[in-house]
């Protein structure tokens, strides 16, 4: 299980992370990205690696994925 948190303070809306894993990250209308509602806690291995996948790309390390 990991938890999935994208900090609102440092997200610059580079929005990578929404078009790389669009079932994972979306875009608010806050104009910042946002965990997908249902995705914060994600059990399966394969989305894990998508969300770290996204926290790697993401310019200003404001996802955390914590297992
Ligand atoms: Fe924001 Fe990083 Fe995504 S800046 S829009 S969390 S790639």
């Amino acid at each position: 299980m990991a938890e999935v948190e994208v900090d609102q303070d440092l997200c610059i809306a580079d929005q990578v992370c929404a078009s790389m894993h669009p079932d994972i990250f979306e875009m608010g209308d806050d104009g910042f990205a946002h965990v997908v509602d249902g995705m914060e806690e994600l059990e399966d291995a394969g989305d894990i690696d998508r969300a770290k996948e996204a926290a790697e790309a993401c310019p200003v390390d404001a996802i955390t994925v914590s297992e």
